[in-house]
Formats: C-alpha cells, structure tokens, sequence
C-alpha cells in the first residue's frame, strides 16, 4: 500500500497488516463510489475557486486531471486496488501525480469524513431511484397478466386453505399495487437523504466561508445538511433508511417468489415457470425447480441482514467513528441483492403459463358458502343467522359458478371492480415523478 494521505513525513505509520485490516473490503467497495467521489469533488473544487481559494488555471487543470481519472476508470486503465487505502486516496494520488502542487490543494476545507458521505449519498439517491424503476417495470409486468386474465377465476385461500372464489386479475392486481406502495417508498426516502453533506469537514465545519450552497446545488442536492455534527449523526442512518425502502420492494418479491413456488408445485399446478427460470436436479433426472423464484425471495433476508448490521453499527457517541466504515459494505450488499432480484420480476412474470382450468378446478362447492351466506343476509337474514344457516347445510352446498361468483364480487377493488385503470395511471405517474 502506498503512504496514507495523513502521513507527516516523520514517525512510522502502522505496517501493512494493520493498515489491510483497517482499509478491509473499502478500497473494492470504493470502485462503486468512485465516480460520486469524482463529481463531488469537482463540486468542491469549483466551491473553493469561486471563494478565490483556487485559480482558474488550477481549477481547470483540476478538472481535466478527474475527467481523465474517470474516463481511466472506465476502459480499466486506472484500478481502485491496495495500492490505496480507499478511493478518497486514490483521487488525491492520482491528482497529485498528473499536477503536483495544484494536486495538493483539492483537500482545503474537506475531510475524508463529508467526501464519503456525499459519495454514498449520491450513489444511494442513484440507486434508489433505480430500484424504484425496477418496481415500476415490476408492476407494468403484473398489470398486463391482471388484463389478460382479468376475470379467469382462481382459488383465493386464507391460511393457505381454500377460501371463496378469487380470479387471476385480483392476484396479478395485488402485486401490481405493492410494486407501486414499494415504488412510492424508493421515491420519498430519496428525496428524504437528498441533503448535502459536503462541506462540514470532519464534522465540525472550517474556518473558510465555503459555498456549500452552491457546491450542493450544483450536485443536485435539494438542501444543506446544515450542522456538520448532525451531517455526521446520518451516516449509517440514512443507509438504513435506504435499506428499509429496498426491503419492501424486497418483501414484495419475496411473496412474489413464495407464491410462484407454491402454485408451481405438483399439488397445485397453477403455474409453469419458463424453462429459463427453472433448473434440474444433479441426481433427479424429473426435477424442475423453480431455482430463479427461491432466489428472488431469499434477496429479503439479505436485506434484512443488512439492516441488522446498520442497526448494530448505528450506536456511537457524536462525531466520526472508523466504525462507520462498515455502513459502506452493507448498503451495498442490501440494494445489489434487490436490484437483482427486482429486475427479474418482468421476466419470470411474462415467462410463466397459467392453467386456469387447474385453478378453475380447485373451486369447490364449499368455497361458495360466503357468497350464499351474504345472499341470504341480502335477503333479509341478519348475517350471523345467515352464516350459521350455511354453516349447517356446507355438505350439501352445490358446486357455484365460479366465473359468475368472480363477476359478481363488486365491492370496490374486488374481482369486478379492479380498477386497473387507475392503478395503471399511479404506475405512470410515480415513473413520471422519479
Ligand atoms: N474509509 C473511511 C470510511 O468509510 C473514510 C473516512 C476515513 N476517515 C477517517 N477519519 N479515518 O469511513
């Protein structure tokens, strides 16, 4: 590894297994922050000549030393790896190398402490954002299967045990408005962490008047995070609530998942998965295993687990601690594991075959006693009796007509009244906001 930035020159510095173990996965994880790293500290670098602390021809040469640093990154000429201790390092390096002097001017007024929570807070805007989109394509998938099976009916179960008529379109409906519930949480945590961090330094401020509004307008920031001490308290923080936004997306896929394995086992038959969602057995020549939907549910867990580290590291005094690190690891690991997961979904939905001549026959006569019991309460019969009634007489209910029980069923957002139209237009209107 090379000399840390914050070597004196005199005195030796921790030797290399100390150094790898404070630096941990960091300087791999940095090679996703890397490019926010980039933009912000153009952004800073502008800030400090517009305050007359850099020249022009410094701030120029600046610039072109980062665009060549990112265009480097980006065909592979340039590596983040331990020759570093993370990628703030490597920036500073690199400038130092291409400019010498003007190189050694960047840090004026900043901290490794703001310049990684801007980083992380711009990559965590970006990509909750993404997996908004994710959620949004998501229900786009869903809604189309709710059109083209809108009345086909189906079993609806409680308990997992058969329970009144239901129909394809209210269950493809139900995804349709999780994804957006999910996509409007994405959306609003956004906009909650979009606050500029940049500029309170080590967590106290500086002695220089920085434009921290400017340098946080022209990164996109919606306001200031305005006390450097606080701006330090989110860190862990507004990664947990970025974790928590992606874990309802995540739980969303996870029933998703949870479903399409169920209803494709054998014993319902309800669904086929495409054969390039599904997998065979090294020893069992008959298997087909819906791998891909087990898979997209266990991405909750993973979020989950990395809520729970968050929680844990989220318990220190005020001010910096290298504990914080480690937020990094696992925000990551949380929002890949749901934008991979997410972006199958569209996929495995317009993949699969529905028998619904299957899920017509698993209608039985006992699950039409609550339409009977509330006709007869419509009749006049107070519902208790009614129920009771029906209760008695359950061996010898006749089988009902499911397709007639699905198109009957009009209470608001039931099989007869999905309102997809309207959930189509909240799908287009949260893509619309994002
Ligand atoms: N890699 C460090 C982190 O993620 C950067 C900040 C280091 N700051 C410090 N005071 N040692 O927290």
């Amino acid at each position: 590894m090379s000399e840390p930035v914050w070597a004196k020159g005199a005195g030796s510095v921790p030797d290399n297994e100390m150094m790898r173990f404070m630096a941990g996965d960091d300087v791999v994880l940095d090679r996703e922050l890397i490019g926010y790293d980039i933009t912000a500290t153009l952004a800073h670098v502008r800030g400090l000549e517009r305050i007359g602390l850099l020249s022009g021809d410094e701030t120029g040469a600046i610039e072109r030393a980062l665009d060549e640093l990112r265009a480097r990154l980006g065909d592979g000429r340039f590596t983040l790896d331990d020759r570093y201790e993370d990628g703030h390092s490597a920036i500073e390096a690199f400038l130092v190398d291409r400019l010498g002097e003007a190189g050694k001017r960047v840090h004026l007024g900043r901290s490794r402490n703001d310049q990684v929570l801007v980083a992380t807070r711009l990559y965590t805007i970006e990509a909750l954002h993404r997996l908004a989109e994710r959620s949004l394509d998501a229900a786009r998938a869903a809604l189309a299967l709710a059109r083209k099976h809108e009345l086909d009916p189906m079993p609806g179960y409680t308990h997992l045990q058969r329970a009144v008529p239901s129909s394809v379109g209210l269950w493809m409906a139900s995804y349709v408005e999780g994804f957006c519930d999910a996509a409007e949480l994405l959306r609003l945590s956004a906009g909650w962490i979009n606050t500029c961090p940049l500029g309170t330094a080590a967590g106290y401020g500086v002695n220089i008047a920085l434009d921290r509004e400017g340098v946080a307008r022209e990164l996109g920031f919606d306001r200031l995070l305005i006390n450097p001490m606080h701006a330090q308290a989110t860190r862990g923080a507004h990664e947990l609530q970025a974790l928590s936004a992606a874990w309802q997306l995540a739980q969303v896929v996870r029933r998703l998942g949870w479903d399409l394995t169920l209803f494709a086992s054998a014993e319902f038959a309800f669904v086929t998965l495409a054969d390039e969602a599904s997998t065979g057995s090294s020893i069992m020549p008959n298997k087909r295993n819906p791998d891909v939907a087990e898979l997209m549910r266990a991405s909750a867990s993973v979020v989950g687990g990395a809520m729970g580290e968050l929680q844990q590291l989220v318990s220190l005094p005020s001010g910096y601690h290298r504990d914080l690190q480690l937020s990094k690891g696992a925000l990551l690991r949380g929002l890949r594991a749901v934008e991979r997961s997410s972006a199958l979904v569209p996929r495995v939905l317009s993949g699969m075959t529905l028998h619904t001549d299957r899920m017509l026959d698993a209608i039985d006569p006992p699950m039409f006693a609550t339409d009977r019991a509330v006709e007869l309460s419509v009749g006049g019969m107070a519902f208790r009796d009614a129920y009771k009634q029906v209760g008695r007489e359950l061996d010898a209910l006749a089988q009902g007509n499911a397709g007639a029980s699905v198109r009957a069923r009009v209470s608001p957002g039931a099989c007869a009244d999905l309102r997809l139209n309207e959930l189509e237009a909240w799908v287009e209107s949260l893509a619309e906001r994002l």
